[in-house]
């Protein structure tokens, strides 16, 4: 199981059109999909039920939630993808700390990328007080077909002077997109006479999940900071398998107890 992030502070980046177009991408190759959809408007959703694709989505997700969904569909799907929209610091530091990846859309034509930034800071701090790595990218969004890949490389490169990676592959400007989100259909099903490039945007995808293929690895949750949390007492149940958080809270209530102890009367 592979979860993937969605995040951006800022409304309109692209995370919800993002996150619905890997679900479904995900889902034309055969895979299990579930989106855990942080959206108050449960857009993400709305479309899954909409699209009658065989995607799975849980609306109404927090910070107080997300790990107790994650751990009941342990297991039960190759793929899950969080929505982020509108998110908290909170839970995107918590959706951060469990993700396998977390996806930045920023957009490409814009490139003003102060939530993502914002982004990128909190995943920094999670990084340093879980002193492990977080998997994340900026994913260039709604970036204009007409772009060209120099162009592109050269946005690439600046952000990439700036440390943050920036997936080769964008999501390009597409009425197929649009309409796909708008019909509540996957982009197999659009008209053609009603949709331009509906094969590029197909291509546009198969081209994302070849690259995000690269970023994650299929092993459940190894690495991620905060599976200890999600997956604690499983991981503990384990035969062989060392809990350190476990050993950790037994030597520091060891150490507590003597102040802890009440003064005789
Ligand atoms: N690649 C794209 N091509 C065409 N329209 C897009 C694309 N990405 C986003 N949009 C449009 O931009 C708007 C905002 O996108 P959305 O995914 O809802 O952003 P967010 O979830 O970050 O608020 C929506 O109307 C959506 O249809
Ligand atoms: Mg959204």
């Amino acid at each position: 199981m592979a979860i993937i992030s969605l995040a951006n502070a800022k409304g309109g980046a692209g995370k919800t059109t993002a996150a619905v177009l890997l679900a479904a991408a995900y889902a034309r190759k055969g895979k299990s999909v579930l989106v855990l959809d942080c959206d108050r408007f449960s857009s993400a959703t709305d479309w899954c039920i909409k699209a009658g694709a065989k995607i799975d989505a849980i609306s109404g997700v927090t910070s107080s939630n997300l790990a107790e969904h994650l751990r009941r569909n342990r297991g039960r799907y190759k793929h899950v993808i969080i929505d982020l929209s509108g998110a908290s610091d909170m839970l995107i530091a918590l959706a951060s700390g469990l993700s396998d990846l977390v996806l930045v859309p920023v957009q490409g034509s814009v490139l003003d990328g102060q939530g993502a930034v914002h982004v990128f800071n909190i995943i920094d701090m999670v990084m340093q007080n879980t002193r492990s790595r977080v998997r994340r990218a900026v994913l260039l969004s709604r970036v204009n077909p007409l772009v060209t890949t120099r162009s592109l490389r050269q946005v690439q490169a600046m952000l990439g002077q700036k440390g943050i990676a920036v997936l080769a592959t964008p999501i390009v400007e597409r009425s197929a997109y649009r309409d796909m989100f708008e019909r509540g259909c996957l982009l197999d099903n659009l008209d053609p006479a009603k949709t331009s490039n509906i094969d590029k945007a197909i291509a546009n995808m198969a081209a994302l999940l070849r690259e995000v293929k690269t970023f994650i690895a299929d092993d459940e949750h190894a690495q991620t900071p905060y599976s200890g949390i999600c997956y604690g007492e499983e991981r503990a149940a384990q035969p062989g398998k060392r809990d350190p958080f476990r050993r950790y809270a037994a030597a520091s209530a060891a150490s507590l107890a003597p102040s802890l102890s009440m003064p005789s009367a």
